[in-house]
């Protein structure tokens, strides 16, 4: 039996987007980087989730923390930026905080009765980690990383057992004029792939042998790498429910991390970030580094051109819904991962949708 996509109203709505950062965004595993962007004691960096602003750091112990990044006081940020530091002292009335949340000092309070400078701390918010990335979840009761996403850290370290010592080689990031559900049903099938990507389908990957397998929040990726490539190995990726993958990139057994930023109902940031060994030789790094340049400006650019041109028609009164082309035994070309999103969406947003079925179109 057929299966349709979603009603374009779910990708157009300002009033899905917010159901969508509540139900969604606010409840799910996001990651936030690779431990070795907060490697020694001081390290920091601030992402936003979701209208959330957040704070990692690292402590004088070596503890990765996570906290919201709004002063106690009067819920100024306080911090910016990314860097190392001992102290936050906040831009507004430079109440300080140290590198575990523990407020420090408070200007003048030693004027104001019953102030308690040992109870207050910075609010913090739940930090795991997955085979050397950093995830951080704003549901206090949300299920651990490893249930959420199970066997996935020991495949991921199998594959790539030092993933966790690697470091960043290059980066780069798409602004998608799209709703970031257009940018992630685009990733999760590869039906586009000989139509769009020549570069990947003639250079890298054999899209003939792409499958697609679904478990829960995950969906596992695999590409055989073309037989005379053999500099390249075969592509193995992990989805992670709902905007993040983890990838295993041709060369030098290099490792690439999407992050799809949902910023708006047609507005999302599209991150790409390769790892490598920093033992490499210097040529293979040199490698690396111009397989991620070629992958960005014709596979990257290509998708970016896709989905945008998506969500124009998506816009279009002409336009509602469409067929899924799932096949009977799953095939290269088959849509059946989109209809597995279009499934967690659902469940995700369903205590919601009511409410939001309500908020006129
Ligand atoms: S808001 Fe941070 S010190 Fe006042
Ligand atoms: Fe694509």
């Amino acid at each position: 039996m057929n299966q349709f996509t979603m009603p374009s109203r779910f990708y157009t709505d300002a009033a899905y987007f917010d159901v969508e950062k509540g139900q969604i965004f606010h409840k799910t595993w996001q990651d936030v980087g690779h431990i070795s962007s907060l490697a020694k004691p001081g390290d920091f960096l601030t992402v936003r989730i979701a209208d959330e602003n957040i704070l990692i750091t690292r402590d004088e112990e070596g503890t990765l923390h996570g906290f919201y990044n709004v002063c106690r006081h009067r819920a100024h940020p306080v911090a910016s930026g990314c860097g190392n530091k001992r102290l936050f002292v906040c831009p507004y009335h430079a109440w300080s905080y140290r590198l575990n949340g523990k407020l420090q000092a408070a200007p003048n309070s030693e004027n104001v009765g019953g102030f308690c400078k040992s109870d207050i701390a910075l609010t913090e918010v739940r930090l795991e980690t997955l085979a050397g990335f950093i995830f951080v979840n704003l549901d206090k009761d949300a299920k651990s990383l490893n249930e959420t996403y199970p066997g996935v850290e020991e495949a991921v370290l199998k594959a790539c057992p030092n993933l966790p010592e690697m470091e960043l080689a290059f980066e780069d990031r798409f602004e998608h004029r799209c709703n970031w559900e257009v940018s992630l049903e685009n990733f999760n099938e590869c039906y586009h792939c000989a139509v769009v990507h020549k570069f990947l389908t003639t250079q890298l990957y054999a899209a003939e042998t792409y499958r697609a397998d679904i478990s829960g929040n995950v969906v596992k990726h695999f590409l055989a790498r073309i037989r005379d490539r053999e500099t390249h190995g075969d592509l193995h990726c992990w989805y992670l429910w709902p905007n993040v993958a983890i990838e295993l990139f041709p060369m030098h057994r290099s490792v690439s991390l999407r992050h799809i930023s949902a910023d708006g109902p047609v507005s999302t940031t599209y991150s790409y970030s390769w790892f490598i060994d920093p033992n490499l030789s210097e040529e293979a790094k040199a490698e690396v580094n111009s397989l991620c340049k070629q992958y960005v400006e014709t596979t990257a650019n290509e998708d970016a051109e896709i989905v945008e041109a998506v969500q124009v028609g998506l816009n279009s009164k002409a336009y509602d819904t469409g067929p899924l082309m799932i096949s009977e035994e799953i095939t290269p070309s088959s849509e059946h991962a989109i209809a597995h999103f279009q499934a967690l969406h659902r469940d995700a947003i369903a205590p919601a949708l009511a409410e939001a079925e309500q908020v006129p179109a």
